[in-house]
């Protein structure tokens, strides 16, 4: 069998180590052979296809980024679409593909294998937040990269008494923000799941200066402040009127430093958190997701995504992973809250 794999959306690391599982066990094992379509669904709409054999994985697991380039392009866009995918898959000899990716990367390949394409899905998000996995590779590695982050933050902030102000990656989820914030011992931890008002940060961050501590808030990407009165919402904006280009961690440094009289810095960690080598806990993850993808296409499973659900590694339709993102449960959220302040 002839199996062309490809890498969309945000990268996140351990992705050349799912690559290299499909890739080590299909060729050492079952006799496949692989190619790679280059910057996701673009190299596969384009016909952009390399050679993927054991040179090419070899010693790529410890690797972040992805071998293979990413692009967020939609399959259906452009000169893309079923029959443009046919077409690319006949002219090189492909049978079915491995797609590893997010939300709109799996929507796609949906939509392909309800038109016949075989498919089957990896997931892929830094966030942590596709449901029907527990975890997502990437994950542990952003949240260990934001704790050294956090811990270094904290030095500082004690030596010149600031609260510190610390923005991790999480568009709609607060995932990233609630491990790394409870990691790194955090005053505050502000996630888009929950509303919280400026008054009860204020508070959170004055209880811990006055224990002698300097605080430290951490604020998903995603959090808005839509509880903020005029007064506080003029803080978006910079000394000449125009908005403020900086995330929701610039927006609320100042605002705390004015509430509470603590100087104040803010941190945005940014794409930090996606780059360099995968830690242990996501190669092994990633490999093992590679291999079952792998497996899943050897049995015919097309239209399923693999998945990790407590230590197993599973299958699933694509559509249990689609169209409802894994949200921080409240109770989950109430057990750091605990250790605020
Ligand atoms: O979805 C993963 C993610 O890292 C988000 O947390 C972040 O908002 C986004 O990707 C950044 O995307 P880009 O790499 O396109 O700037």
């Amino acid at each position: 069998m002839r199996i062309g794999i490809l890498t969309s959306g945000g990268d996140a690391p351990g992705l050349n180590a799912v690559i290299r599982g499909a890739v080590f066990t299909g060729i050492q094992v079952h006799n496949c052979e692989f190619v790679g379509f280059r910057n996701g669904w673009r190299g596969v709409v384009e016909g952009d296809i390399v050679p993927l054999g054991m040179p090419e994985v070899k010693g790529i697991s410890k690797q972040g980024g992805t071998i293979l380039g990413t692009s967020r392009t939609n399959p259906f866009e452009g000169i893309g679409g079923v029959d443009r995918v046919n077409q690319v898959m006949q002219e090189n000899g492909i049978d079915a593909m491995i797609a590893i990716g997010g939300e709109g990367t799996l929507a796609a390949a949906k939509r392909l294998t309800d038109a016949g394409i075989r498919i089957v899905g990896v997931p892929k998000t830094v966030d942590n937040d596709l449901s029907a996995t527990d975890y997502s590779f990437g994950f542990d590695t952003a949240v260990g990269i934001a704790t050294d982050a956090m811990d270094r933050l904290r030095t500082t902030g004690d030596a010149h008494d600031r609260c510190m102000v610390a923005e991790v990656m999480g568009r709609h989820v607060g995932w990233i923000a609630l491990h790394s914030g409870m990691a790194a011992g955090a005053h505050a931890i502000l996630i888009p799941e929950q509303k919280t008002s400026v008054d009860q940060i204020v508070e959170w961050v004055t209880h811990a200066h006055d224990r002698g501590r300097a605080p430290l808030v951490v604020v998903a990407e995603g959090f808005s402040l839509d509880t903020m009165d005029d007064a506080h919402s003029e803080r978006g904006l910079d000394a000449f009127g125009r908005p403020r280009l900086g995330g929701i961690g610039e927006l609320l440094a100042p605002i705390i430093e004015e509430r509470t009289g603590i100087e104040t810095r803010a941190t945005t960690l940014g794409h930090i958190q996606r780059g360099g080598t995968p830690s242990a806990f996501d190669r092994v993850l990633a490999t093992r997701l590679g291999m079952a993808a792998l497996r899943s296409v050897l049995d015919g499973h097309w239209g399923r995504m693999v998945a990790l659900q407590g230590t197993e590694i599973v299958h699933v339709p694509f559509e249990d992973a689609l169209g409802r993102l894994k949200t921080v449960p409240e109770d989950r959220y109430l057990e750091a809250k605990v250790l605020f302040g």
